[in-house]
């Protein structure tokens, strides 16, 4: 039997109350799929900041590439400034870990209402590749004249070579991975099919701006392409990325972009599949510790009050699984997820959903079949 260690970090606000529903579905789909697991819990976060003026000790990369995989709750702190904490923890993790795939999945589960006007589960279903260590993340750049009126401010999109290769590698595999001959992306046309092409991948850049960094993207793309003849190339700026998955959520089914593109587009994505409630994300390392985590955020206002919806986190279990090896059980918490959206909550919204939030993770494992 197939044993996993498990870091998790339940971090703040409603992150440890979303984390205990995503731990008692684990602990269900483990009893039904027989695979055992061990967690050992971290008290990372804001709360232990303010105590101890320390975001992550010294040796918790050491830690961490002991485990099998990350679960993260959230990380955020009404008491402390912005980007301490971000880029103290939550960046930090992900650089330290070359995590560098985020993958997040933009899938309206049914009974779920979307803004966006006649459309439904068949329409949104893609998933996003964002690149997740380079781009204006890393950090290059500086200040002169800070404070006055000839201040000058730099903050460098740095991408290399094998950062792109590396990150539009895993995003054709990600194609394959989601499609076969025998199953096919539904977006695709019948000269399509005919090619052989079994599903899609977008390169969401801006090519006509960006030259230097989007054009080292795209030309990757093309030199890729030649290994993936099965992968429909698309292409698309980020601006009219935008527009579509607005008015054709339909015509994606995997989207590659650079970090800031991806985690702007990322958000717009999540509100149009049922917002932060149910999104979830993995932080990736192919080749190490990944790191699996609702990408809701802390949600302060809501702690403790035991309204808020733990599915993103319950979601985040199902990709964990789904990477470690644990395929049916991820398909079926996904399925389970999609049986309570679909008949039994009222919405996904935080304090309207009908039922507590641990009631909402009892309703996850009773339907896990
Ligand atoms: C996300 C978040 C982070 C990011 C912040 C909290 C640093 O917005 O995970 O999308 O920008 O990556
Ligand atoms: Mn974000």
């Amino acid at each position: 039997m197939k044993n996993y260690k498990i870091a998790v970090l339940p971090g703040d606000g409603t992150g440890p109350e979303v984390v205990a529903e995503g731990l008692k579905v684990l602990a269900a789909a483990a009893a039904k799929y027989g695979f055992t697991y061990e967690t050992v819990s971290y008290n990372w976060g804001g709360e232990n900041y303010l105590a101890t003026g320390v975001t992550l000790p010294e040796n918790f990369k050491e830690e961490l590439e002991k485990y099998d995989a990350v679960f993260l709750g959230a990380i955020g702190h009404p008491k402390v400034k912005p980007g301490i904490l971000e880029k103290g923890i939550l960046l930090k993790l992900r650089f330290a870990l070359d995590q560098y795939i985020n993958l997040r999945p933009v899938k309206l589960y049914p009974g779920v209402e979307t803004p966006l006007a006649n459309k439904g589960p068949e329409d949104i279903d893609y998933v996003v590749v964002r690149e997740n260590v380079g781009d204006v993340y890393c950090g290059l750049g500086g200040v002169s004249g800070q404070g006055t009126k000839q201040e000058i401010a730099l903050q460098d999109m740095v991408y290399s070579y094998f950062q792109v290769e590396r990150c539009l590698r895993y995003a054709f595999e990600e194609v394959r991975r989601r499609h076969s001959r025998e199953n096919p992306w539904r977006g695709l046309k019948p000269e399509d099919l005919k090619a052989g092409k079994i599903g899609q991948l977008t390169l969401c850049g801006k090519t006509n701006v960006l030259t230097y960094v989007f054009g080292l993207w795209d030309r990757v793309f093309h030199e890729l392409a030649a290994e993936y003849p099965d992968v429909k190339l698309d292409y698309c700026h980020v601006d009219a990325t935008c527009m579509w998955m607005v008015k054709n959520p339909e015509c994606f089914d995997v989207i590659v972009t650079g970090n800031m593109f991806g985690d702007i587009i990322t958000d717009l994505a999540a509100v149009t599949s049922g917002g932060m409630g149910v999104a979830a994300g993995g932080n990736i390392n192919p080749n190490g510790v990944s790191m699996f985590e609702p990408i809701g955020g802390s949600a302060p206002k809501y702690t403790g009050l035991g309204v808020i919806n733990p599915l993103a986190a319950i979601g985040a279990v199902a990709m964990m699984l789904d990477f470690l090896g644990e395929a049916p059980a991820a398909r079926a918490i996904e399925a389970s997820i999609a049986y309570v959206t679909g008949n039994k909550l009222k919405s996904v919204a935080a304090g309207k959903m009908g039922y507590s939030t641990s009631e909402v993770g009892d309703l996850v494992v009773e339907n896990l079949r």
